[in-house]
């Protein structure tokens, strides 16, 4: 193949790539798997990494390509981003209606109802057709330039399947979806960093991230509303400028309809109360627009919105019922958490009956007692919260609910350590803390052990075969058999899943210690900078904390976690065990010793952790940015500007193939 045929190959992958995307995230509506999607993907990498000229800004590889940057360029809107004026019940619909007809002298009025997607407003600039800038709406007049991370939005069009030459800007919603919003709030509970209240805290959030790969990640869509700077475009409605942009390849709200008259709108409203909670995004009101942008012009703005539009709010879904007690759980890292126990009472479509309390100061904010009638709701549609209680139903003396100063589990002391919320019990026999944090230092992300999970360690803890992790490393083949619903076969496999662990790489092993704020990027750090669980265990903080990416949350847990003599003694014990707690060393000669890799885009055969732990066993390091040092950049899935970078320092380039067979042969 020569340039003028990879030219023309190039554009017809991009184009298919551009179609399958759009049936994907627009019209959620796949003709092809995901492997086929790749295929397509890969031969546009391996096309506009062999003639790089032919790579494009509006390319499909270009989504996650934005570098890091160390803040975000201020830009002045063409046009003002003004926001709605809003109303909350029929009347003031009515009230709006008439300011409309009179304003038109008494003319037919079309609306047009959209569901009032809860995320942040967003204006993107197309040039011939290309996207070139995206903007969060700001203060209205400018906003922050976030073009990097809308790239990576699969929903947002990098360049226009319908030709609009010039400036072409669009106006409309960046959202996450709930499940999206659940999950990553599951993933931030987990961390101990702080949630988000609702999708749009959320979503702002990842939309302001300076590294485009963390947005990327979000999951993050857009709903496309309205027209912006569009001179040259004859539409006569608003209804026809949506039909525009959904064939130009805007994901448009299927949801919208238009209706002669407000009657109808505010009649249509009532179906709206029950069907907002069944939508995979959250949505706060219906947004009612006139329909015809002639009448549009003629009502105008004010400063503050728009005359001929209004935004019906909903009133938050809630409810009332009785707190019938509080729970107290411990988890693995001695964290006493307070769950409420409601009586089943339906919220936002589910019946709710626990609602989490998180600590004793939001318990003691909100003053929820036992026996209180108390208003919940559901942050983001779907995570049950107490939003205030109802005192005035308060008729028998109640008491003031204080967390246990024991531990509810082992009865010991519990503290709460200067500067956080929570308290703890200290006691790292606690049976409570030994369960979550056995179930822990097997699981996948840690010692990956499998065939143990929370049931056999349930059974283990009740026959007293464990007391801590060292104790899973001598375990018979005849204390599994003793054990319910195990049969040889499963205590062989079992046992050897226990053994096959001995051999993890450091940094499992590390994380499977459940020391606080120690993650598995905390934990790979550290093993990667100390390569010993002793010398790590002699690290004093500041030299923890002078490791890239260690704060001082991190070294002073670190620190705390090996002065402790329990912690100590279980480590000896599991080193007796057998279990590696050196980073294979580099003496024995490994085939990948002193090669740096990096790694950017998705793999398809196997996934990022995979791929890196493949690399360090066979002694290559793995680092996230590409320099003249680096040996090799491996590329998957829609890479980076890490890939561009490496193209520039002349650093070797491994597709996803190449580097499975570098793998293979030296593994051999
Ligand atoms: S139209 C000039 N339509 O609500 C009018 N806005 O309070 C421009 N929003 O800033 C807005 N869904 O962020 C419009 N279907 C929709 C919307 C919508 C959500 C947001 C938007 C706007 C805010 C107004």
């Amino acid at each position: 193949m020569d340039i003028t045929e990879a030219r023309v190959r190039a554009e017809e992958v991009r184009e298919q790539i551009d179609y399958h995307n759009h049936r994907y995230h627009v019209l959620d509506d796949p003709e092809i798997s995901d492997a086929e999607f790749d295929a397509l993907m890969r031969e546009l990498v391996a096309l506009e990494h062999k003639w790089p000229e032919l790579r494009t800004a509006d390319s499909p590889t270009q989504r996650v390509g934005g570098a890091l940057r160390e803040g975000f360029v201020t830009v002045r809107h063409r046009l003002p981003m003004i926001s709605l004026a809003n109303a909350f019940d029929a009347q003031e619909l009515r009230g709006f209606d008439r300011r409309v007809q009179s304003a038109l002298a008494g003319e037919k009025v079309a609306y047009v109802m959209e569901p009032k997607i809860d995320g942040l407003a967003i204006s993107l600039i197309y040039e011939d057709g290309v996207l070139v800038q995206g903007a969060t709406r700001g203060d209205g007049e400018t906003g922050e330039d976030i073009t990097p991370n809308l790239r990576t939005v699969g929903s947002i069009p990098l360049r226009l399947r319908r030709d609009i030459p010039g400036i072409f800007e669009v106006r409309g919603e960046v959202y996450m979806p709930k499940d999206s919003f659940a999950r990553l709030n599951e993933r931030r509970e987990e961390a101990g960093l702080p949630l988000f209240a609702n999708p749009r805290n959320a979503a702002a959030g990842a939309v302001r991230q300076l590294d485009p790969a963390i947005t990327a990640r979000r999951n993050l869509a857009m709903f496309t509303y309205a027209l912006g700077f569009a001179e040259n475009l004859k539409v006569k409605t608003h209804y026809e400028a949506l039909e525009l942009l959904s064939e130009a390849g805007f994901k448009t709200n299927e949801h919208t309809r238009v209706f002669w008259g407000i009657e109808p709108v505010i009649e249509h409203l009532v179906a709206w109360q029950d069907k907002r909670f069944d939508l995979p995004y959250m949505i706060d009101g219906i947004v009612i627009k006139v329909n015809y942008l002639e009448q549009q012009e003629r009502l105008g703005a004010t400063m503050k919105s728009p005359r001929w539009a209004i935004a019906f709010k909903f009133t938050p879904e809630q409810a009332e019922t009785t707190v019938e007690g509080i729970l107290v759980t411990v988890g693995r890292t001695g964290v006493l958490t307070p769950t409420a126990v409601l009586a089943p009472v339906l919220v936002a479509g589910t019946t709710v009956s626990r609602a989490g309390l998180h600590n004793e100061d939001i318990i003691r904010e909100k003053d929820v007692r036992i026996g209180d009638r108390v208003i919940v709701h559901k942050a983001g549609d779907i995570i049950p919260e107490i939003v205030r209680v109802l005192p005035e139903f308060r008729n028998d003396p109640t008491e003031v609910f204080s967390m246990p100063r024991t531990c509810p589990s082992c009865g010991s002391e519990v503290l709460r350590p200067e500067g956080e919320v929570a308290l703890r019990c200290m006691n790292m026999a606690c049976p409570a803390r030994l369960r979550e944090s056995l179930i822990h230092f097997v699981s996948r992300g840690a010692m990956d052990i499998v065939g143990v999970g929370p049931s056999l360690i349930d059974q283990l803890l009740a026959r007293d075969l464990v007391r801590d992790a060292a104790d899973l490393y001598l375990l018979s083949e005849g204390d599994l058999l003793s054990l319910e619903r195990i049969g040889p076969k499963s205590a062989q496999n079992t046992l050897e899943a226990i053994r096959k662990s001995k051999d993890n790489p450091l940094y499992r092993l590390i994380f499977g210690l459940g020391i606080r704020h120690v993650g598995e990027r905390a934990a790979k750090l550290l093993a990667g900078h100390f390569g010993s669980l002793d010398r790590m265990a002699c690290a004093g903080t500041e030299e923890l904390s002078a490791i890239p990416e260690i704060g001082p949350a991190i070294a002073g847990s670190v620190h705390d976690f090996f002065a402790r003599d329990e912690n100590r003694k279980v480590i000896e014990r599991l080193k007796n065990a057998g279990v590696q707690s050196e980073e294979q060393s580099a003496e024995t000669e490994k085939p990948l010793n002193g090669k740096t890799f990096v790694l950017t885009g998705g793999l398809e055969s196997l996934t990022r952790p995979e791929a890196t732990e493949l690399i360090e066993r066979l002694g290559g390091r793995v680092v996230s940015s590409v320099s003249k040092n680096t040996d090799y950049v491996v590329i998957g899935k829609d890479p980076g500007s890490k890939y561009q970078k490496a193209v520039k320092l002349g650093v070797t380039i491994f597709q996803e193939a190449d580097f499975k067979d570098l793998i293979e042969s030296a593994l051999r």
